[in-house]
């Protein structure tokens, strides 16, 4: 189980320290790119998170929630196993948006809204590497995860097969969810909230891991 904790939730005016905060103890980091368009809800976008890809050392999930994704995705820089995720809903060919994501020198990811079946991403799945199920609608942090969100792992798990793709899930993971996420088949758990919101960080995030035993 990685941990990929989301900087939606951290104090946007001290982003290196938030994320400086967690480096050690977590696996990866998750950038929530909105646009207030795709989403009602504007965030950052590449400026914001090269200047900080170059004093960090984890992989990042660039998770764009964005309209056009084409146009922004080959301006982020890349290191080793950064993943860049596109929403399966935006505009544009996914053939297309996967080669740019491709040429950029990072890993493929592709996301869904809650209510979009999984049969939409599956004829993509021989080309991507990170599929990021939304247990939330895609926009704010801290809402309450949708339970149907595990059968959905689940069957995302079956469809996957023996192909080699890293399962993510992203909204409402805490205490009480993220046990049953990993159980379900997630790899991946990004959590915002429930780790930039606690007082106690490493205390959150060992209880956390705890949850998954
Ligand atoms: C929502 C974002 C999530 C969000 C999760 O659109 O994609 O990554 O930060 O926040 P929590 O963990 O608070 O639900
Ligand atoms: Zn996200």
């Amino acid at each position: 189980m990685k941990l990929s904790p989301s900087l939606l939730s951290a104090d946007f005016s001290r982003l290196l320290d938030e994320a400086k905060s967690v480096e050690p103890h977590v696996e990866r980091f998750h950038w929530d790119v909105m646009d207030g368009h795709f989403v009602p809800n504007l965030t950052f976008g590449p400026p914001v998170v090269n200047a900080l890809r170059s004093k960090l050392d984890l992989p990042f999930d660039i998770h764009l929630m964005i309209d056009h994704p084409d146009r922004y995705a080959d301006r982020f820089d890349i290191h080793p196993d950064d993943v860049i995720i596109f929403h399966i809903e935006s505009e544009g060919d996914p053939g297309a948006m996967i080669d740019l994501i491709r040429q950029r020198g990072a890993r493929c990811g592709i996301t869904l809204r809650p209510g979009t079946g999984l049969d939409a991403i599956a004829p993509w799945l021989d080309h991507v590497t990170y599929v990021l199920v939304m247990s939330v609608e895609p926009g704010f942090g801290g809402q309450t995860f949708i339970p149907e969100s595990l059968d959905r792992i689940r069957e995302l798990r079956r469809l996957i097969d023996t192909r080699d793709i890293d399962i993510a899930v992203d909204g409402g993971i805490n205490v009480n969810t993220i046990g049953p996420a990993v159980a379900a088949g997630a790899d991946i758990l990004v959590a915002g909230s429930a780790v930039f919101g606690a007082s106690d960080r490493l205390s959150a995030i060992r209880t956390l891991r705890a949850a998954c035993a």
